[in-house]
């Protein structure tokens, strides 16, 4: 894939940050199961045991305050609220747009910092998605997981990530996933890379 169809999906954010002083900061964030409260009970989305999910409430800690100080200057955004993350090991997450029906506000993009040494790579939709189906996964000849209307794969420590594409994360066997999602809720994906380029231009 060309570089500049990936940009429309992921881009890897080159930030100043220590990933086991972070880790240290955020490691005790109270978190549950991925959105118990979806009304539909079936979906994947519910509660899953394998997904957790939770608000960070301490910004005032040393690196929280400085990734979201950086992220203020380069991206523009200012309402920026950071989750912490946890996927555990061999288990995936379905393709999915960060939409949720309803009255729940939703963010425009996001900046995940991994705070793993392994990472798994992550993979985007092909298509635009226009609608909220989730697509299923398939396993091909060599036994791989794969999602259909497979798109870019990556592998990234910190990146911004457009949400508002089809993106799910394979199965991944060495190490849970463990991160930082920094929730962008004013500024979109597009406007969020824009910005960065611009001011990380100007800052050399
Ligand atoms: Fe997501």
């Amino acid at each position: 894939m060309s570089k500049n169809l990936k940009r429309n999906y992921i881009y890897d954010f080159d930030l100043s940050y220590n990933q086991k002083a972070l880790f240290e900061e955020v490691k005790n964030t109270k978190t549950s199961p991925y959105f118990e409260d979806n009304p539909n009970k079936d979906s994947w989305f519910c509660a899953p045991s394998t997904w957790f999910m939770g608000e960070i409430k301490n910004l005032d800690t040393p690196e929280m305050k400085s990734i979201i100080n950086q992220l203020n200057k380069l991206t523009n955004a200012k309402d920026i609220r950071p989750v912490f993350v946890f996927q555990e090991k061999g288990t995936s997450v379905p393709s999915h747009l960060d939409v949720i029906k309803g009255d729940y506000e939703v963010n425009k993009c996001s900046v995940n910092i991994q705070l793993k040494e392994k990472v798994g790579p992550v993979s985007f939709g092909w298509v635009d998605a226009d609608d909220l189906t989730v697509k299923s996964l398939y396993v091909d000849e060599d036994g791989n997981s794969r999602y259909e209307h497979d798109g870019p794969i990556h592998t990234y420590y910190c990146a911004l990530l457009n949400t508002q594409k089809m993106h799910g994360v394979p199965a991944f066997h060495d190490e849970d996933r463990v991160f930082v999602k920094f929730n962008l809720y004013d500024v979109s994906y597009e406007d969020a890379l824009n910005n960065y380029l611009k001011n990380k231009n100007n800052e050399s």
